[in-house]
Formats: structure tokens, sequence, C-alpha cells
């Protein structure tokens, strides 16, 4: 499964690609705004830090035309730029005239299955799932996860199915159960992973033994 880390806080986005496990970014229009910076140089500052990386950016239009002028002037600034777009009709319409001039796109604010199948019919790259704010309405986003990826396979849509609105590491868990192809996430969900208990219990174990027996590495 491919992980993307889901912020604009390019101090976040160093660290998680140093970690050498990240495929990609996401950002959306609140994401940006909490960066503080401007959209064109914080998106080419998280190409740089993540240079083979899937980096998505949001238009911002809802009108068909200034989408697509948008979309363009978003492409135009780096390759690796995944062009973002929200799951209106506008925006399906929008896709499918990227999709034809080999832009890549991220559909997003996806809650169905229906919604999936639309932009995977109009040849979204990324088909961006929400399940934190399906949770927090007391249902289960994963649901709609599961179901999307059964039909992008089913039917062998090139789209893959992205796991985001993540509000916690057994998101992450889930994610990989329903056969999601990426998950993105906060960097602070992401830094959960790497966290139990027992990993630090038996290292400090390891280097409590290893010192009592007065052992080295490097010779004395
Ligand atoms: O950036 C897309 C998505 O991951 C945002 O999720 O619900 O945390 O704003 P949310």
């Amino acid at each position: 499964m491919k992980l993307f880390v889901d912020t604009g806080d390019i101090e976040e986005v160093r660290q998680a690609a140093e970690w050498g496990i990240i495929d990609g970014v996401t950002t959306n229009p609140t994401l940006i705004a909490k960066s503080g910076h401007g959209f064109k140089e914080t998106v080419l500052k998280i190409c740089e830090l993540v240079p083979e990386g899937a980096i998505s950016a949001e238009v911002v239009a809802t009108d068909y035309d200034t989408m697509l002028k948008e979309a363009l002037e978003i492409h135009s600034w780096h390759p690796n730029i995944v062009v973002k777009v929200p799951l209106i009709e506008n925006g399906i319409r929008l896709v499918k005239t990227l999709s034809d001039k080999d832009i890549q796109t991220n559909v997003t604010l996806v809650f169905t299955v229906s919604q999936a199948l639309l932009a995977a019919k109009a040849g979204a790259t990324f088909i961006s799932n929400f399940v934190g704010r399906v949770d927090d309405i007391s249902d289960d986003g994963m649901v709609a996860v599961a179901k999307s990826v059964e039909m992008v396979e089913t039917y062998g849509y090139d789209s893959e199915i992205l796991v985001a609105s993540i509000r916690h590491p057994l998101h992450v868990v889930q994610a990989v159960e329903a056969g999601a192809h990426i998950a993105t996430m906060p960097f602070k969900i992401m830094s959960m992973l790497f966290k139990h208990p027992l990993t630090d219990a038996g290292l400090k174990r390891f280097l409590a033994d290893w010192n009592d027996a007065g052992l080295s590495i490097f010779p004395k």
C-alpha cells in the first residue's frame, strides 16, 4: 500500500520524507491555508522534499471554465503534481478533460461507491474516499472504501482508491484489510504507526543486557 502524508506543513513533510517510506503528499485548501505560506510556494517546496512522490494540489473554483484554467496552471508548476478535484458535476467533467490530456487527478470528497464509480469512469488517477468525516457522524466510513476497491478491481479501472480523512492508526489497519491502494494521513497519525509498548520494552531490555555484558560492536 502506498503511504501519503496529508499536510501543508513543510517541516512535517521534511520529517516524513527522511523516513524514506512515503510515496506522496496530499494537500487541500484548508491545509494550505493553515501553512501560512503561498499555495505555489508550498506545493513546490513539497515537490522538492519528495522528489519521487505524487503531490496533490487542489483547484478551488467550482465552474468548469475556471476549474480548467486553475488545473492547467497548477499542472504547469511541476511534473509530479496531481490535480485535486472535488466530486461535483463540473469536477467530473474536468477530470475527464484532464484524463484525456494525460494529466493525473485526485478526486476528493468522495463518500460513496457510486461517487467513486463516477470518478473512475472519468479516468481519475486517485479516488479519495473520506472515512473520518463519516465516522465523525456515527457511521462506518470504511464500508465505502471496501466497496470502491472491489468496484475498481471488478471492472478493471486504472483508478487507485486512496483512503483519506484518517483519524487514527486503526483506520490504517482497516485500509490495509480493505485492500486500499493508498492511505493518506496526518503526520501525527503516521508517527503513531511506529509505536508499540512491547517494542520499547524489548529494545530497552536488549540494550540493558548488552551493556551489562560490557560488549561493544567496535574494537576497544
Ligand atoms: O486532505 C483530504 C482529507 O484527508 C482531509 O481529511 O477530514 O481530516 O479534513 P480531514
